[in-house]
């Protein structure tokens, strides 16, 4: 860890526009979990296509995992925060996500695989993001990486706020997407940043964020321990609580969040510039048009997802 240097502060962080609640679901073999990022919600957070958060204690919950399925046209990050996943794909390729770990996986033309919790007790808690893939790349290679925990840097602001980094870049602290992936960053317009913040818990001088942010970009927050504020231009602060997701408003140069409470809190920070194409989703796939879709249906019946 390391403590960067000062850096060109926030002037007009932006407003909530929306507080969502997730949706309580199971997906998978019966993987009980909250989605956050719901269907509806996938043009407004263009790139982003879902986000789901599972965590529990109760092997009952998350045991029978993911058995084989496919997928197509987009990539999907998954964040462990606690537990073991194993990982299989059509391709050969296997690997074990562990506590503080991401998987980067790129669909493209598409790939069948499992996701499979390699425990039998004790917690299992993460997060899985979709980020779009453009019109042009959704047929590229499929490819995925594990990025271990210690491969995240990490760094504590002055106000105590430890920030993990896993794409894009926050006070000269460049994540491993798109640094270390297999397609340059010109290859990602959507330009993701995907941030895990760690804030102390409020004292005298609750410790605050900022995050400097085009306002072209779709952002949101979601919370996962305590509760924080998103302070705006007006000095105006909004509380988002545990387990709810902020839609940040396209507006000034940043974003601005600050420790609320007396237990620490956790939130993450995702923000992307939007494709601003159409979005066809048929389960797995996620496409731009109808056609491209049944064809994707097709290819998968007739195996040709490998
Ligand atoms: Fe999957």
């Amino acid at each position: 860890m390391n403590t960067p240097a000062a850096f060109s502060p926030v002037q007009q962080p932006r407003r909530v526009e929306r507080i969502i609640t997730g949706q309580p679901t199971s997906d998978g073999a019966g993987v009980k979990l909250t989605r956050v990022l719901t269907h509806d919600l996938q043009q407004r957070l263009d790139p982003f296509l879902m986000l789901d958060n599972f965590a529990s204690d109760d092997p009952d919950d998350y045991g029978a995992g993911f058995p084989d399925h496919p997928h197509r046209g987009f990539e999907t990050v998954t964040y462990m925060i606690a537990g073991r996943m194993r990982h299989k794909d059509s391709a050969g390729h296997e690997g074990l996500l562990q506590n503080g770990g991401v998987q980067w996986m790129t669909a493209g033309r598409g790939l069948i695989h499992s996701e499979m919790p390699e425990q039998e007790a004790g917690v299992m808690e993460g997060f899985q993001l979709w980020l779009n893939l453009p019109g042009k790349d959704k047929l590229c290679p499929p490819w995925y990486r594990d990025i271990q925990s210690a491969e995240i840097p990490e760094f504590v602001t002055p106000d105590g706020v430890t920030v993990r980094v896993i794409a894009g870049e926050s006070r000269g602290a460049g994540g491993p997407v798109p640094g270390a992936m297999h397609r340059p960053a010109s290859a990602y317009p959507t330009d993701p940043l995907y941030l895990d913040l760690h804030f102390p818990a409020a004292a005298a001088a609750p410790a605050a964020f900022s995050q400097p942010l085009p306002a072209s970009r779709n952002a949101f927050i979601y919370v996962y321990r305590g509760a924080v504020e998103v302070v705006d231009a007006n000095g105006g602060a909004m509380p988002v609580p545990l387990h709810r997701m902020a839609i940040l408003a396209n507006e000034g140069d940043g974003v601005l969040l600050r420790a609320a409470g007396s237990v620490p809190a956790r939130a993450l920070l995702i923000a992307g510039q939007p494709l601003g194409e159409p979005i066809a989703q048929y389960g797995p796939f996620v496409m731009n048009t109808r056609e491209q879709l049944m064809q994707a249906v097709e290819d998968f019946q007739a195996g040709r997802l490998v």
